[in-house]
């Protein structure tokens, strides 16, 4: 079979179950299996072998149950690098590439002592490690699996001296004063978690989506806690749900923060909270 009709036959089982992005899906899947490119799968027409189609049509049978195309791969790209990813942590999110910029913005050229809660894959920690040579960070997460995950990416991008990680929540961290905390914590409302789309509610996990009763249990404790971690002049860098802006804004200034920056997502809600204490 020729890899075009092969990606109409992907795509047409998968739009039959309504998943949307059908076509980029089976191109991708194919692409993954024949260890090329998505362009020059679309560009160089080729056979596929009786053992490659076989594989193609496994790995569609999974994406038909709605496993994200992530967890399939084992990837996922943030800020132009790939991050690797199993199901025990969140997949890296555009949205989260929101917070880096102004970071880096604000401490180029200095020494930074950071820490990140609810590290994950270690998307977030380890992008400013790349992106600032001065940067040192402690990587902290309930999940002991999603540590291993970050330390796979540790590893592979070489930043282990500057960079540690730790199961650890954020209220046992005492006796460390950091420069900038950074997090991106869960914070979907515990009841409204069963109306998320089926890719994520069946397959990311629980502790990186559950942000309690009002979906804010662990902006609340970040928040509190920040408050006697951050060095003098630190900075505090919180991603929000859309909606949690005044709610958010409301727990700062009642904790002594004062808000230096906010940014919004292409649907013009607020993500990003930038403050620091009074
Ligand atoms: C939304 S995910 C973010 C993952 C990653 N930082 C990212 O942006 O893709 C939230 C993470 O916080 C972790 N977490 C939840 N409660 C925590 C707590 N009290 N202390 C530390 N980490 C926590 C979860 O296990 C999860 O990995």
């Amino acid at each position: 079979m020729r890899t075009s009709e092969a990606i109409n036959i992907g795509s047409k089982i998968l739009r039959n179950k309504n998943i949307v992005s059908h076509k980029i899906d089976a191109e991708i899947i194919l692409s993954h299996i024949l260890k090329t490119s998505r362009e020059k799968l679309l560009i160089n027409e080729q056979d596929i072998s009786h053992t490659d189609l076989k594989r193609f049509k496994k790995i569609i049978s999974r994406r038909l149950k709605k496993e994200p195309i992530a967890y399939i791969l084992n990837k996922k790209e943030f800020r132009s690098k790939d991050f690797y990813v199993v199901k025990n942590s969140l997949i890296p999110r555009p949205e989260t590439e929101l917070l880096i910029d102004p970071i880096i913005k604000k401490f180029k050229e200095k020494r930074l002592y950071f820490l990140d809660v609810g590290t994950g894959t270690g998307c977030i920690m380890l992008s400013i490690l790349n992106e600032l040579n001065n940067s040192r960070g402690l990587g902290i997460d309930i999940c002991n699996k999603a540590i291993s995950v970050a330390k796979v990416n540790l590893k592979t991008m070489n930043l282990n001296r500057r960079a540690s990680l730790k199961c650890r929540s954020i209220d046992t961290i005492y006796n460390k004063k950091f420069d900038l905390v950074v997090s991106n914590p869960p914070y979907v409302v515990k009841r409204e978690i069963n109306q998320l789309s089926e890719d994520i509610k069946k397959f990311e996990p629980q502790k990186a989506l559950d942000g309690g009763h009002d979906g804010l249990d662990v902006i609340r404790k970040v928040i509190y806690k920040s408050k006697s971690i951050l060095k003098l002049n630190g900075i505090l860098a919180l991603e929000i749900g859309s909606g949690q802006n005044n709610s958010v804004s409301t727990i700062l200034r009642l904790n002594g923060f004062r808000e230096i920056k906010k940014i919004k997502d292409y649907k013009d809600n607020v993500r990003c909270i930038f403050s620091t204490l009074i």
